[in-house]
């Protein structure tokens, strides 16, 4: 996966917990390397390795833990590719739009990174269904990055888990929904 989720995974870890507690993960985790950088992919592996350890040190459960690194993921992905987004865009329009805009330019950027396939239906003005089925099940991640969305443009945002691979679906088909 790409450098800057690996980047960013440390960086949640030490604004969350501080710098000891990413030795301590580190340590504990044994990822292929302690060093990354966003110019680069690394394993899945290791993103896993990392969750499982955190969620052991924490008491946290991985769902919870990928929720909120997804939430701390929006202002970095912003940061780098904001210029993809419609300035008229909100949250709802992201989610619509990451497949055609972002994610199609970080597969052709980013040797190594594959980011999920979204297929979304705006079934109205304020709401989007997505589908979502990336053999890396990390559809956590997908409605951190939405609440992180939400957060960004000051919306309410209701989610709504309709199908999931962690319950044996064979997508997550998720609902998002504004007032
Ligand atoms: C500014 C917006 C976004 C940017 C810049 C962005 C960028 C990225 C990048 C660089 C990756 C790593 C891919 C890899 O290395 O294979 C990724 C993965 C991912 N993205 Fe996005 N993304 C954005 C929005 C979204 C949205 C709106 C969703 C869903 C609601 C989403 C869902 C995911 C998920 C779940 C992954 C984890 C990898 C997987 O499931 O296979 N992203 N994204």
């Amino acid at each position: 996966m790409h450098g800057i989720i690996h980047l960013e995974l440390h960086n949640f870890v030490k604004s969350q917990y501080g710098e000891a507690a990413l030795d301590q993960l580190l340590e504990r985790a044994q990822p292929s390397t302690r060093i990354v950088t966003p110019l680069s992919s690394y394993p899945d592996a290791d993103i896993v390795a990392m969750v499982t350890a955190a969620a052991e040190l924490t008491g946290k459960s991985p769902t919870a833990l990928l929720e909120a690194f997804g939430e701390f993921l929006v202002p970095t992905y912003v940061a780098l590719y904001g210029s993809l987004l419609k300035p008229t865009w909100r949250t709802l329009d992201v989610i619509e739009h990451t497949e055609q805009t972002i994610h199609r330019v970080v597969r052709r950027r980013q040797p190594g990174a594959l980011p999920p396939r979204l297929r979304t239906v705006r079934v109205g003005p304020k709401m989007v269904i997505l589908t979502y089925d990336s053999p890396r099940k990390l559809c956590a991640v997908a409605r951190g990055i939405s609440r992180g969305l939400a957060a960004r443009f000051g919306e309410a945002l209701t989610i709504n888990d309709i199908e999931c691979m962690h319950r044996g679906d064979p997508a997550c088909i998720i609902s998002f929904e504004v007032p």
